[in-house]
């Protein structure tokens, strides 16, 4: 009995090195962590319970039978954070570069697996040399059969990747189906094809770096949601995403302890929206002041300025928030704000978190780039997703509303529940100057006539009565009474229940 407990603790210490002390100390010297050690500090101390830890390939070629490191090159389990179970993968970049072999993939299948059964949260730790090139189609069906279950359990449990190594080739395809990428500066990239065969292919002379490093993801190519420093900074800030997310589509988000006055009135609100309707506020700052202790966790901050996305609490509560930022294009909507949001819009939900839309926006961005690059169809995924969630949707027009993007903006009109609007809202088909020139093309000529029609136009729709007149707008709100508010309003709809007609699935312009 005791010799066989010594075999076990011998083999643990074993399974546990990896790769061997050498390809650790390389991985460190690389600035990164290894797949143990991220998964530390990843989980609350002590949760991690793993599986398959002897798990070893089955490959008999290139006298691979010869080496058969325990746990064949990847980590998975499940623990908990703050309390609350996730499933985890994390890829041991020490063994076999991280490759994906067939038994590798069996792993991070049996604990996705286990992740739809049991309803939680699946993360996976990317650092991989991509297919194991000793096993071939073997791996390529490894990938295949993580791709079917990321389908599977996409808006069912929230799925996030985090990238922290080398993700090249089909192997980028798993973590584009999760919901949400994170990638660490400098030591990680995502390509489909790298460098080398850019060159051959296109002549093209690139970095691995900027082809596919975390700035080009975050900033060029939207496929990232957060770029962070180092290991350490990615993975806490996961752990703080996970606080705001529901284990399940079954599960309502998480309630935390709130410290702040949900009636908190903030009398500087009154004056961000500046007198001249053209110059540009901070949306950010009214997003901060109506967040429970000024708490926003942003969702692709470096990506389409124009439009924010992000989550924050209201008396505890997750709610996703989508705002127009006039400091960028003057927050307008284009295609790539449009995605983004779009995108968000369904994430919450899918997984019940409800939508708080916070809208100053003169229109779409007009121009041949954007025609020729489908605005029309990425305009209309933002449209098409805000029509068809249920879940309860608060929106305030804090000014500009203009146009298809007032229609679009979750406005009463795709089911918003509370429309409220403050008494500097233009509420209109265009901007003063523009409805003028069209409806007095005559007196262009004159610019006193023009002045007077513009000023009879402002009079007339650039504020918010009109579509209070009709029921469009549920309230006139006061700026510094927006936090209390929003929160009645999200409270009031608690039990919303509202059900789309059954359907096998929609047909979203993709
Ligand atoms: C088997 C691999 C491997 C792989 C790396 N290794 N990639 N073993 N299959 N795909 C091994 C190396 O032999 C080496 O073993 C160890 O991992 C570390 O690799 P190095 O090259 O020394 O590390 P580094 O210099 O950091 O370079 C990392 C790398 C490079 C850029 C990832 O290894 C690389 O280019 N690998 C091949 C990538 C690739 O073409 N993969 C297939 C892509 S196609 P030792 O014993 O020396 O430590 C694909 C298709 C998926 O993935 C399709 C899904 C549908």
């Amino acid at each position: 009995m005791k010799d066989i407990n010594l075999e076990l603790e011998a083999r643990r210490e074993t399974a546990r090195l990896g790769g061997g002390q050498r390809r650790i100390d390389s991985q460190h010297a690389k600035g990164k962590l290894t797949a143990r050690e991220r998964i530390e500090l990843l989980l609350d101390e002590d949760s991690f319970e793993e599986f398959d830890m002897f798990k070893a390939h089955r490959c008999t070629e290139f006298g691979m039978e010869n080496d058969r490191p325990a746990g064949d090159g990847v980590v998975t389990g499940w623990g908990t954070i703050n309390g609350r179970m996730v499933y985890v993968f994390s890829q041991d970049f020490t063994v076999f570069g991280g490759s994906l072999s067939e038994t590798h993939a069996e792993k991070i299948c049996k604990i996705m697996d286990m992740a739809m059964q049991n309803g939680a949260p699946v993360i996976g730790i990317n650092d991989s040399g991509g297919a194991r090139i000793q096993e071939g189609v073997a791996s390529l069906a490894g990938y295949a059969e993580v791709f079917q279950r990321n389908i599977m359990a996409s808006g069912v449990v929230p799925q996030i990747s985090v990238i922290m190594g080398p993700c090249a080739g089909g192997a980028v395809y798993s973590p584009a189906m999760t919901d949400f990428i994170f990638m660490v500066k400098d030591t990680s990239y995502m390509f489909v094809t790298g460098p080398d065969v850019v060159k051959t292919v296109t002549n093209e002379v690139v970095t691995a770096e900027e082809l596919g490093g975390a700035s080009t993801h975050t900033k060029k190519s939207s496929v990232a949601d957060g770029a962070f420093e180092n290991d350490v900074e990615a993975l806490s800030e996961v752990r703080r995403l996970v606080d705001f997310l529901p284990l399940n589509n079954r599960e309502k988000p998480p309630v935390r302890p709130f410290f702040d006055e949900p009636g908190r009135i903030e009398e500087s609100l009154g004056t961000l929206v500046p007198d001249n309707p053209n110059t540009p506020y901070d949306m950010k700052e009214l997003i901060a002041k109506i967040a429970d202790e000024g708490d926003f966790y942003e969702i692709q901050e470096d990506y389409a300025k124009n439009i924010i996305t992000g989550f924050m609490r209201l008396e505890g509560q997750t709610v996703g928030v989508v705002a127009n930022q006039p400091m960028v294009l003057a927050g307008c909507l284009d295609i790539d704000s449009s995605r983004k949001a779009a995108r968000f819009v369904r994430f919450c939900d899918a997984f019940e978190i409800p939508i708080l839309t916070l809208v100053d926006v003169p229109g779409f961005l007009p121009g041949t780039s954007q025609e020729y690059g489908g605005v029309i169809k990425h305009g209309a995924k933002l449209l098409f997703a805000y029509g068809e969630a249920t879940v309860p949707k608060v929106t305030v027009i804090t000014r500009k509303a203009y146009g298809g993007a007032y229609d679009v903006m979750a406005s009463k009109h795709l089911r918003g529940d509370f429309n409220y609007a403050w008494p500097t809202a233009e509420i209109a088909v265009m901007g003063a100057k523009g409805a003028v020139e069209i409806l007095h093309r005559a007196d262009l000529g004159d610019a006193e006539k023009i002045a007077q029609h513009t000023a009879d136009y402002e009079d007339r729709f650039a504020n918010p009565f009109v579509a209070a007149e009709k029921g469009f707008i549920d309230e006139v709100i006061q700026p510094r009474s927006t936090r209390r508010r929003v929160s009645r309003a999200f409270a009031s709809l608690r039990n919303k229940k509202l059900t789309n007609p059954w359907k096998k699935h929609d047909n979203i312009p993709l």
